[in-house]
């Protein structure tokens, strides 16, 4: 019967990070993927870094590339009544944001993962998850034809939101919280260059306009539509043509159009679980909450939960002491409730909710508002580069591939 420390359920950027950051402080893992690698690396998704995931990736020794390749951005712009607004990040927090695919940190996390020789296996099927209220959790896979069982000290479900682990936890033991929103992003992907130098929200009577990019020569658009509405219905002139029409008159003038490369229709959603923790299971990034896309706090939430609880399986592995992962939920659910509060009124401020002009009015006076308000100026810039760090964070500076702690005792 195969044996680790940790086993990581999902190869997606959480258990990927997590999977790197226990390996550089000796800490045994196993990582568990239902996809094949082919499928998880051609994923779209977001492609906004906090300073603070940056941070990370560079703490797992992952970030050569992104450093060279991503576009740092030291404000966004804010666009309504016809007008554009730049809100400077780096004015307000001395920080800026970095612009890099999140299909891009995949790759690097596996590359990296493979390159050290990890146990990470695609294509896992069936994976179950047991044992975990008592000493001995277990997982069950069935891989090449068999069944195995992985004996391990704990396992962290990063699964996503459609994942086994947080399926797996006893009805009752947790308590969720979502939130609907009646339309979704339809987003597309076109090598042409970017409209702007900085990402771009709009708020529109039409509805919600994103630009965003992936590089000097790629662009990222999103346009808010009817939850029912079919791919179809959008043919790229259809798609630049809305566009154009969401965004004040001379950035509509300035946008370079042609064929799209990805398109895709994503529902929003914000839900949260609490507890994070169930004995010797730890839920982590989309396995624990959604946050719709509008504050680009997904990746970032992921990586935050990443960083709080590796700390705490290196202080426990390191001394014993388990105040670490026993704090991983309640210090984690501090954060991940203020970025689904930002992400929600970001959400709020900018989209459309109805045909009640009532509303739209309520909304340009708020965005009015806060162009002109130093304070609520600065209060958008913190939320967005991502709030500070909890003073807890104890620095368990990754020491290369350090003796192997023993598991001391735990409950
Ligand atoms: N067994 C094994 N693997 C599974 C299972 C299962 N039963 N269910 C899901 N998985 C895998 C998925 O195939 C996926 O690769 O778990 C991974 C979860 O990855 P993500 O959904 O990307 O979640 P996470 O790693 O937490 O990343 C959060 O992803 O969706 C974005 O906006 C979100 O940026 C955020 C980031
Ligand atoms: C993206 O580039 O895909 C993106 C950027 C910012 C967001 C959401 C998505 O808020």
């Amino acid at each position: 019967m195969a044996r680790t420390q940790v086993a990581v359920i999902g190869a997606g950027p959480s258990g990927l990070l997590l999977s790197q950051l226990l390996y550089l402080n000796g800490i045994d893992n196993v990582v568990l993927e239902r996809q094949s690698r082919e499928h998880v690396a051609g994923r779209i998704r977001a492609g906004v870094l906090e300073p603070g995931t940056v941070d990370l990736l560079l703490q797992a020794k992952v970030g050569e590339r992104l450093l060279s390749e991503r576009l740092v951005h030291d404000g966004f712009a804010l666009g309504f009544a016809g007008r554009s607004f730049r809100v400077d990040l780096k004015r307000f927090t001395g920080d800026a944001v970095s612009v890099y695919g999140q299909t891009e940190v995949t790759k690097d996390l596996t590359d990296a993962r493979l390159a050290a020789g990890a146990k990470l296996i695609f294509d896992a099927a069936e994976v179950s998850v047991e044992g975990f209220d008592g000493a001995h959790p277990m997982v069950r896979y069935s891989h090449g034809g068999r069944t195995h069982e992985l004996n391990c000290d704990f396992i962290a479900g990063c699964d996503g939101y459609h994942g086994v682990c947080r399926r797996s936890v006893p009805e009752g033991a947790s308590q969720s919280f979502e939130r609907f929103y009646p339309f979704g992003w339809l987003g597309i992907l076109a090598d042409v260059p970017p409209v702007a130098d900085e990402l771009i929200y709009s708020n529109n009577a039409r509805g919600f306009a994103l630009c965003s990019m992936r590089s000097l020569m790629r662009s990222r658009y999103y346009v808010q539509c009817p939850l029912d509405e079919k791919l179809e219905q959008w043919p790229d002139e259809r798609f630049w043509d809305e566009l154009r029409r969401r965004l004040p008159a001379q950035v509509a003038e300035a946008l370079v159009t042609g064929p799209s490369i990805e398109k895709s229709i994503a529902p929003l959603r914000s839900f949260v679980v609490e507890p994070l923790t169930f004995g010797r299971l730890f839920l982590v990034g989309d396995a624990a909450h959604i946050v719709p896309p509008t504050g680009a706090k997904g990746l970032n939430l992921a990586a935050a939960d990443v960083r709080v609880l590796f700390q705490g399986l290196t202080e426990y592995y390191r001394t014993g002491r388990s105040e670490g992962i026993d704090r991983y939920s309640e210090q984690c659910l501090r954060r991940i409730w203020k970025a689904v509060r930002f992400s929600w009124w970001f959400t709020s401020l900018t989209h459309k909710f109805s045909e009640d002009p009532f509303s739209h009015r309520l909304q340009l006076a708020e965005l009015d508002y806060l162009t002109g308000s130093e304070a609520a100026l600065a209060s958008l810039a913190e939320n967005y580069v991502g709030l500070p760090f909890e003073r807890t964070d104890c620095k368990a500076a990754p020491s290369e591939t350090s003796a192997v702690p023993t598991a001391p005792p735990h409950r």
